[in-house]
């Protein structure tokens, strides 16, 4: 049981230019179809069949590739998490038809829809990869390997937007620790990334670097006046540019809870010995933690919320 399948192997496999569908680019792909034509054609197809099938086949596989390139659907490559669910696709469907042992016209006719239904399977993730995944980066270098589906060939593209990533406004109460987080959300996906380098920007214009690795954040603890100022972080990559620039302007808020904690010190009966501030109250009860807060809330001002919790 000869040629219809090494037809459409060849067919996959070899004139799919200048377009071609980029699953022949997967490995697996060329396996499965090798596995057809030397498995399963020979069982299921009878030789007379052979000439006609071979044409509708050639017809599918033209069809197939007859994807057009625009800047919406196709650019003729894609990226490898693209490539793999576009196989995977393909692969299921081919193994589904396998499985079922169908043989003859009827075989033909699934290859041919399973072909079909594949291009448009193809195209839509490749439309979904352009509006989604390629170049997801709205500022900065982002590195980003893709499939050219022509000649299966593995590129890093550069994909360029403007260099500086921005500025944040950090506002930060005096002994709380400070977290500058560098990080965009594009950053996993990219390629070629080195350490992230946070510098603290002095107001005559010189920069120190603070701390230089792959975590993207800088953190310090008990932030002091000090530390009020700005802060630039840079993410190197293994071309010239960086792949972003961020600035930090970091303001330093007088320390917030300076209640808080004496609240929690006074209510904390831990010697049992009454303070002044029960002294008001007509008799010990359950709520009297509680009251004494409200107490305190009054002579002190201090916020609701801190209540809540200390009653708790
Ligand atoms: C710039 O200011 C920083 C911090 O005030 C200081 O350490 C540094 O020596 C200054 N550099 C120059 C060139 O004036
Ligand atoms: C609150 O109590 C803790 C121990 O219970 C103590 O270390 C701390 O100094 C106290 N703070 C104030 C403001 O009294």
């Amino acid at each position: 049981m000869g040629p219809p399948l090494p037809l459409l192997v060849v067919a996959l496999a070899g004139c799919l230019h200048p377009v071609r569908s980029c699953i022949i680019c997967e490995p697996s792909v060329v396996t499965e179809l090798k596995n057809l034509e030397t498995d399963y054609l020979p069982e299921h197809l009878p030789p007379e069949a052979q000439k006609d099938v071979m044409k509708r086949v050639e017809d599918a596989v033209q069809d197939f590739k007859k994807l057009p390139i625009d800047d919406e659907t196709y650019m003729g490559a894609v990226d490898e998490p693209t490539l793999h669910k576009a196989s995977w696709s393909f692969l299921t469907d081919l193994k589904r038809i396998m499985d079922t042992g169908v043989k003859g016209e009827l075989l033909v006719k699934e290859l041919f829809w399973m072909l079909h239904q594949q291009k448009e399977s193809f195209a839509r993730l490749s439309a979904q990869f352009l509006r989604e995944f390629y170049c997801p980066n709205k500022c900065g270098l982002m590195l980003q390997t893709l499939i050219w589906c022509n000649a299966c060939e593995k590129q890093v593209h550069a994909c360029r937007k403007s260099k500086d990533c921005g500025e944040r406004q950090v506002e930060i109460y005096e002994m709380e620790d400070m977290v500058l987080d560098c990080e965009l959300n594009w950053h996993r996906a990219s390629q070629g990334l080195t350490d992230y380098s946070f510098y603290r920007v002095w107001e005559n214009k010189t920069e120190s670097l603070v701390s230089k690795g792959k975590e993207p954040t800088l953190a310090k603890p008990m932030v002091g006046p000090e530390d009020e100022g700005t802060y630039r972080c840079e993410l190197g990559t293994v071309k010239k540019s960086p792949a972003t620039i961020m600035h930090f302007h970091v303001k330093v808020l007088p320390k917030k809870i300076e209640g808080e904690t004496q609240l929690a010190n006074t209510t904390a009966p831990a010697d049992g010995a009454p303070d002044e501030t029960t002294i008001v109250l007509e008799q010990p009860s359950p709520d009297k933690t509680l009251k004494r807060h409200l107490i305190w809330l009054l002579i002190s001002g201090v916020a609701l919320v801190t209540v809540g919790i200390g009653a708790v």
